[in-house]
């Protein structure tokens, strides 16, 4: 626990380094998230937006290389800067809070791009990935109700879930040219409006011409939760700390809380939601509420 957040007990240590030490370029982009938001989503559309006229969408890295592995965590106590393939611009990711990162990333130019995500689809997500990690079939199953009520107290890794939604929602008014805040529902009902956003917000817009010719399809296309669970590298292969990288891929949907969550559990996220968001003008689409 520091400053407010939870953090987990691995990441320690290089979270509190990157908040001290952390120096940013002009021309970084962070792209920032609380975990199961869309984080891996939004690195392969970021990486394929500011590298699009390095590679064809048939000779992406993409197809070969899980999205976490070439946009780098900056908290990661694994990060080596020699690993970073393609460096103009730097891209780094971090599930910190905004609360929480270096003075340097706030007051350079560097950017940040935060994804958000409804707090019942993030929940389930995040439930999911717990059950499953570190792929140990000898873990002890996560009990649902349990996990929702720590959840629910703001007692998870990045957590509380509010707090971290709420700093990049509050800095993103404050300077809307730094920060772009995202909505992982809004990505899945119109993705080449986003991905036209995005580039334009990070200084790389698409010309007439490749719009003409496709360019934003053949990204949302690339990108897409259907093309990237197919990959052989995101079937098969494996990130660090000897997580699948099918772990990332699970259902790509909005609305799965539907099938999990009790009456009273989303009683008590809607209450949440509205104490939490509701002076901040902040909504999430929920589906049949
Ligand atoms: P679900 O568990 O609801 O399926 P993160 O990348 O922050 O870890 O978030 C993981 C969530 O994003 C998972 O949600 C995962 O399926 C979904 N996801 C991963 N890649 C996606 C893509 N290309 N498009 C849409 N959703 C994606």
């Amino acid at each position: 626990y520091h400053q407010g957040f939870w953090i987990a007990e691995f990441l320690f240590r290089s979270t509190i380094s990157a908040q001290r030490n952390f120096v940013a370029h002009e021309d970084d982009i962070i792209l920032a998230s609380c975990p199961k938001s869309g984080t891996t989503w939004l690195k392969a559309l970021v990486f394929s937006i500011v590298n699009r006229t390095r590679f064809a969408p048939t000779d992406s890295p993409l197809l070969k290389v899980n999205p976490h592995d070439l946009v780098p965590f900056l908290e990661s106590p694994s990060r080596i800067f020699e690993k970073i393939v393609f460096d103009q611009p730097r891209l780094f990711s971090t599930h910190m809070p905004h609360q929480l990162l270096s003075l340097s990333i706030k007051t350079s130019d560097s950017k940040i791009v935060y994804i958000s995500r409804n707090p019942m689809d993030q929940f389930i997500s995040y439930w999911f990935y717990t059950c499953k990690f570190p792929n140990d079939p000898n873990a002890e199953p996560v009990d649902l109700e349990d996990f929702f009520d720590k959840f629910c107290r703001g007692i998870h890794n990045s957590g509380p879930f509010w707090d971290h939604v709420l700093g990049y929602w509050k800095a993103s008014l404050e300077r809307p040219h730094k920060i772009l805040f995202l909505k992982y529902e809004e990505l899945k009902k119109d993705i080449g409006f986003n991905i036209k956003r995005l580039a334009k917000f990070l200084g790389f817009p698409f010309s007439e011409e490749e719009e003409r010719r496709g360019v934003v399809e053949e990204i949302s296309t690339l990108c897409s939760f259907e093309k990237m669970k197919n990959f052989d590298v995101n079937k098969n292969g494996h990130w660090t700390l000897g997580i699948s990288n099918s772990l990332f891929f699970r259902k790509g949907e909005v609305g799965d809380w539907k099938n999990f969550l009790t009456p009273s559990m989303v009683e008590r996220m809607e209450k949440l939601l509205q104490e939490k968001f509701g002076e901040h003008n902040l909504t999430f689409e929920l589906p049949d509420l």
